[in-house]
């Protein structure tokens, strides 16, 4: 009798298509939380069709945009049961889990986007992924980032002293929490997606943000006040579910690997390049601008060095790094 009477029609195309291809090819996912025009979701896409074609067809990767799957601390979840494989994701989740991620966010570690991109692509820098596997159960592969943050208002700031009271959003995250407290703020955290619709409602009187988001997202139409202090950088990581990275060949590994890389710097180029040209757009907008700078801030940085500093034990090494690229 022949085996195919006690199969379904189903299961016999899908026991032809397992014969056909090879044991180890697969469909990946990858989540983000950033909208699909955004510069990470498009070096997501890029990244996918790079591996598909170099693959030969084998291996694909969906793309999952704008929180499909859920918000940054749910995906790490994910990764860390292997339920999903691949994300980019902000520093700022990992650095909840990760304390001494959160010396990239030192209040200006850096001064500004060329040095961020040069401190991003250090060794310092770099060795802190290899942190993740323990620590997270995540492979960290490389480094992207986003623009400088800048802060918008609702009513004019030009500096930390406007700041006094306000409700701020954050991205959801503890050593940007700290120094908004420092600044006597009260920092409103908040993912990215749900920041347009609280600034309309006034649920928040200001945002923590870089120029590239404020533009997508059309924040100066709701708050017309831009504090241009540039207090922080914003790295992202791209990284892979420590669970499917341990069952990958060593062919798939150097692939991703390779491709994801390539691509993660292609959004530090990019945020590099268009920084300046993002600010004059915004200058040219009919909203009010100030500038704000270390100085200002001192009492603020200092407050935070008092947290941080038993933290994050790779602050030192991150400064000594980023007093090197100034001074080059
Ligand atoms: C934010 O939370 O502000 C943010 C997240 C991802 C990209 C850019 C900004």
């Amino acid at each position: 009798m022949s085996i195919k009477r006690f199969l379904s029609p189903v299961m016999t195309g899908a026991l032809a298509l397992a014969m056909v291809l090879p044991a180890h090819a697969r469909d990946f996912r990858l989540g983000l939380i950033t909208p699909p025009s955004h510069q990470w979701t498009q070096a997501a896409e890029a990244f996918a069709n790079e591996v598909k074609e170099q693959s030969g067809g084998e291996h694909s990767i969906a793309i999952f945009p704008a929180q499909q799957l859920g918000n940054e601390a749910q995906m790490v979840q994910q990764l860390q049961t292997g339920a999903l494989d691949m994300a980019f994701l902000t520093i700022a989740e990992i650095s909840n889990r990760v304390p001494d991620f959160g010396a990239l966010y030192a209040p200006y570690l850096v001064d500004n986007i060329d040095q961020a991109a040069a401190l991003l692509r250090s060794d310092t820098a770099i060795e802190l992924l290899d942190q993740l596997p323990a620590e997270a159960g995540l492979v960290g592969v490389g480094y992207g980032m986003a623009g400088m943050r800048q802060v918008m208002s609702r009513t004019a700031a030009k500096g930390p002293q406007d700041l006094a009271g306000k409700k701020l959003r954050i991205t959801p995250f503890e050593p940007l929490r700290d120094f908004y407290i420092a600044t006597g703020a009260a920092p409103t955290p908040l993912p990215l997606p749900a920041v347009y619709d609280a600034l309309a409602n006034g649920q928040i009187d200001a945002i923590d943000m870089d120029f590239d988001s404020i533009l997508i997202f059309k924040f100066y139409e709701r708050a017309d006040n831009l504090l241009i202090s540039n207090h922080m950088m914003f790295p992202m990581v791209g990284v892979v579910s420590g669970r499917v990275w341990k069952d990958l060949s060593k062919e798939d590994r150097q692939l991703f690997q390779t491709s994801m890389r390539k691509h993660l710097d292609g959004v530090i180029d990019h945020f590099q390049q268009q920084e300046r040209q993002q600010e004059q757009q915004l200058r040219a907008l009919d909203i009010t601008i100030e500038e704000a700078g270390k100085d200002d801030f001192a009492t603020a940085i200092s407050d935070w060095e008092k947290i941080w500093s038993n933290k994050a034990k790779s602050l030192p090494s991150l400064r000594q790094a980023a007093a090197e690229i100034k001074a080059n």
